[in-house]
């Protein structure tokens, strides 16, 4: 069946390189596979309340270089569990009914949803219980999905890391400082790893190797002997002592929404200078990591898996995630994706590399 139609959304938390994906979903349906695209608006909050409108070539110019998505998104959207206000309480409603009405009303013949775990978990489960067809393409700057090697959004996260180490550096040298900065990640480990290589960290924690805090500290007590009267500690949110729990900023009750990490940071840098006495500050990224224009890795990525996802549409694929390998772009069933984890294994050559270069782990 030829397929004419498809919708496209952007589900979850915004990263750079959202707009370069649905660039290249429109510029390869319209210009080598004469599809139409519908832009779903808000992720799967366009599905549920009706919202979409159609893309053009237009739609498609001047986007490449613009970070978040011009589509809009939500993470407080999932359609098996719809959050609504009723006499005054939260509850969840399924109403997968009514997308799977909407996909109809369109005639969309399959939808590209462009996501994290949830989005995609949810893109799976359209497929199982309600027949909807859809291809979805890797997106977070937590680079934690299962089945492929990157997602899109994690090195615009990380070049923005990086950079912000690298300016805490001068304060911390200047100052004689230990200076904490907590980067995002959930519970995996890779942008505070990557981030903590790349700029040079003296101490990378990270969620996958609970930390003891007499380790770290004897990083730091080993430099000032060293002359080194400064330190850079790199810590994951999702990041905890052993023995403890990850710090969480707020639970959610939503389906979809995970609990909201945060906080260890803050007491790492108070463990450090009741410690060792050093002068401690944080720093807290935040969503400073999920904005900006996407780094030239981002971009081309992106529209390699914008331009793959087309392609398997058109080839009558469905219930699939394209995917990089090593180097090439490839597709994994998307019943594998779903709700797994990717954290950082501890055989890895990051760690090992964090390892041999003397960089503490808090282990
Ligand atoms: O998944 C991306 C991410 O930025 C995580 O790193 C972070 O824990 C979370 O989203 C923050 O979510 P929100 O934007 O809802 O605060």
């Amino acid at each position: 069946m030829k397929v004419r139609r498809i919708g496209l959304l952007t589900g979850g938390g915004d990263c750079p390189g959202l707009n370069a994906v649905i660039r290249a979903v429109i510029k390869t349906a319209l210009n080598e596979h004469d599809m139409e695209v519908v832009g779903i608006e808000d992720g799967y909050e366009g599905l549920v309340l009706r919202r979409s409108r159609p893309l053009g070539l237009d739609d498609a110019s001047g986007i490449l270089t613009v970070g978040g998505t011009l589509l809009g998104t939500s993470n407080r959207s999932n359609p098996f569990g719809y959050p609504v206000e009723r006499g005054g309480k939260l509850v969840f409603e399924d109403r997968s009914d009514d997308v799977a009405a909407y996909v109809q009303d369109l005639k969309l013949d399959a939808l590209v949803c462009v996501g994290g775990d949830g989005t995609l978990s949810i893109a799976h489960k359209l497929f199982v219980e309600r027949g909807i067809h859809s291809i979805g393409i890797p997106k977070t700057i937590d680079n934690d999905l299962y089945g492929t090697d990157q997602t899109v959004g994690f090195d615009s996260a990380l070049t923005t890391a990086t950079e912000a180490i690298d300016k805490l550096h001068t304060t911390a040298q200047s100052h004689h400082r230990v200076m904490v900065i907590e980067v995002m990640g959930r519970n995996a480990g890779w942008l505070a790893l990557a981030a903590g290589l790349t700029g040079g960290g003296d101490v990378i924690l990270i969620p996958e190797i609970p930390f003891k805090m007499e380790s770290v500290c004897k990083v730091m007590e080993e430099r000032v002997r060293r002359g080194k009267r400064f330190s850079i500690i790199v810590v994951a949110e999702g990041a905890y002592p052993e023995g403890g729990e990850p710090f969480v900023k707020r639970r959610v009750a939503d389906s979809m929404e995970s609990a909201r990490l945060g906080g260890v940071g803050e007491w790492v840098g108070r463990e450090v200078e009741r410690m060792t006495g050093m002068e401690t500050r944080v720093t807290t990224l935040g969503h400073l990591q999920r904005g900006g224009t996407p780094t030239p890795f981002d971009r081309l990525l992106a529209t390699r898996f914008g331009r793959e996802a087309v392609k398997l549409v058109a080839k009558g694929e469905v219930d699939r995630m394209v995917a990089l390998r090593g180097t090439e772009i490839t597709s994994v069933p998307l019943g594998e994706v779903a709700g797994r984890q990717r954290k950082v294994p501890p055989d890895s050559h990051w760690i090992a590399c964090a390892r041999s270069l003397g960089v503490g782990l808090g282990e």
